[in-house]
Formats: C-alpha cells, structure tokens, sequence
C-alpha cells in the first residue's frame, strides 16, 4: 500500500477553525429544560443532599431562581411539587390551590414568556409513593386515568404551557388528551414521558421530591431496562394517542433508544438526563475526579447526536455559562 492510499483523516481536525466547521451536532441553549422543585411552606430554600447545587424551594423564594433561568436564555422549565399533604388518591395534586397550581400561576404572572412544563404524576402526592391508586397491593390503571386527567386539566387552568404526564399508566396519552380537550385546552401539548424505565437512576429525584414508594417497586408500570422492542410499542401507542413530544427516560443508558425513536417516529424527542446522572457527575467532579464542564457537555452533545431534539437536565443553568465561555 502506497502512502495515499490511507485517509488522512487528520486533515478536518488539524485546527479549532476546521474542527468547528466539520462539527456535526450543536448543543444550544434552546435545547434545555430545567427541572424546579417547588415546596409547600415558606422560606424554605433546601439543597438537596445527593444532588448538590440543587435546591427545594418555597414559593415566596422561587422568583429569584425563576428569574436566573430567564436571565440566562433558557426558554423552559418543568415543575415538580411537594405538597404538605399526602393521601391514598394523591388529592393534592389535582388541587386548585395545590403547590404545583400555585407555582405556576406565580410564574405566568412574572415570566409569561417562560413555557412552562407540568409534570403529570401522583407519586409525590400519594401517602403510599406509588404512581396511582392501589387495590390489594396493585397499581390499577383505569381508575388511575381518571386522577391524571383531574390533574393535568388542573395544570392547564393554572396556565401551564404544555403537559408531560410522566407515570406510565396505559392510555394515559389518550385520556389526558380527551380530557383537556373536554375543558377546553386542545391547544395545550403533551410531552409524554413514553418511554420510561424503572432505573435505579431515580434514586436521589425521589430524596428531592420525597416520592418513593413505602412498598414494592414501580416495576409493573415501568419498563424493564433490558428491553428495546417494547420502547417502541410504547413510543407508537403514545404517537396513536395524540401525544406532541416524545421523552426517553433516563438519557445516558439509553441513548440506543433515544436513537430508536428518533429513526421510528416524527415528533420532537426529548432526552431526560435523570437526578443519578446528576449525582455521579457531580459527586466525582466535587472529589476532583473528572472534569465537570467538559463532562457535561460531552454527555450532552452525546445526547443530541443519539437524536435527542431537546434536554431536560438538572445541568441546565451551568451548561448556559459554558457554552457562553466557550463563544
Ligand atoms: C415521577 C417522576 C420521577 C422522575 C420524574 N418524574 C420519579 C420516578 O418515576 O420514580 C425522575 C426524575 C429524575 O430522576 O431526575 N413519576
């Protein structure tokens, strides 16, 4: 073999100019989405232990916090509440004065340009922790539907932007689409979590939002993590059902599915880069193990090249920084 006949590969990454221009996937900040985690009471500001530079807060507290995501160009948020009172139907999540309906008229009011995400579940509003109603120590689908539907109308009359109901329940798509058509929200979307496994990654989103189950586990609602097929029956039921944007859940482990779903359906795919995913980085880059900034974004840009349209990451606010430091 004579020397030109190998690539000179080399020649596109010689300087920062070229390798800019060959570059084939961007991260921006239009991309993002920051998870809030709003807490019933007042003057509460929490860091949440296993997720650093993460915090609970109250909502005479959370204007500060709103405003930094304005300021620094990221266009949505997503809502978490956690509400003083929790019973075996999760009744205060489809309350008109509950946390989450609350925070989000207060955050329309100041920042109506800011879209903002309901999260669409009952775990952290259920005494038990699970995502629905229980029967003789089971999860029932049907008669869970109907609390969904109460809760994302409740979400759409607080002024919620779009609504991701994330609980796994089937036909959870179809009914809340019904639903809010029925009081009127048709324009509202639905960011379905529709691919969602039972990853032991939740572990510290559970410590922030106090929303483990108090027996078994959401394997019964929750996808087996072994599983790729059923991704993506799960994503076409969701697609028949009405939904508006795709979720694979979590994003690091599964960016094949992200892959998958990009390749199979139409709509927009957002990649959820979980409370776990937070914690290792963060816990290794506070030992001085790795280094944070380039880290996050190389995951980032992992998940956009996967196929991922959008990033819901709890990493939202620094990644605006760096990406300015980097312009
Ligand atoms: C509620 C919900 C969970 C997460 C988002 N919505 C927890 C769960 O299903 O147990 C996890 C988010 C994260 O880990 O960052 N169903």
């Amino acid at each position: 073999m004579s020397l030109n006949e190998f690539g000179r590969h080399r020649r596109l990454r010689r300087t920062h100019g070229i390798r800019k221009m060959v570059r084939e996937t961007h991260l921006h900040k239009e991309d993002l989405i920051y998870p809030i985690f709003v807490k019933e009471g007042s003057n509460i500001k929490n860091e949440i232990p296993s997720m650093p530079g993460v915090y609970q807060w109250s909502l005479d507290r959370l204007d500060g916090e709103v405003e930094e995501v304005v300021r620094l160009g990221i266009p949505s948020i997503i809502v978490f509440g956690i509400p003083a009172e929790k019973d075996d139907c999760g009744t205060s999540a489809y309350a008109k004065e509950g946390i989450v309906q609350r925070a989000i008229r207060q955050i329309k009011r100041n920042h109506p340009e800011l879209t903002v995400i309901a999260d669409t579940c009952l775990c952290q509003f259920t005494d038990h922790g699970h995502c629905g109603v229980i029967e003789n120590g089971e999860v029932l689908n049907d008669e869970t539907l109907e609390l969904l539907v109460k809760t994302a109308v409740s979400q759409g009359e607080a002024g919620a932007d779009i609504i991701a109901p994330s609980n796994m329940m089937d036909g959870f798509v179809a009914a809340i689409r019904h639903g809010l058509d029925e009081a009127g929200y048709h324009n509202i979307p639905i960011m379905s979590y529709a691919v969602k496994y039972a990853s032991a990654f939740y572990g510290p989103f559970r410590d922030a939002a106090h929303s483990s189950p108090k027996f078994g586990d959401r394997k019964t609602y929750q996808m087996d993590p072994a599983n790729r097929m059923e991704a993506m029956r799960e994503a076409e039921s969701d697609v028949m059902e009405g939904a508006d944007f795709l979720i694979v859940k979590p994003a690091l482990s599964y960016l094949d599915i992200i892959r998958d779903v990009k390749n199979n359906f139409t709509l927009p795919v957002v990649a959820y880069n979980v409370s776990g995913e937070y914690s290792m980085i963060k816990g290794a880059a506070l030992n001085g193990w790795i280094d944070e900034k380039s880290v996050v974004l190389e995951k980032l840009v992992s998940m956009k090249r996967a196929g991922a349209d959008l990033i819901l990451t709890y990493f939202a606010k620094d990644v605006v920084k760096w990406l300015e430091e980097d312009n």
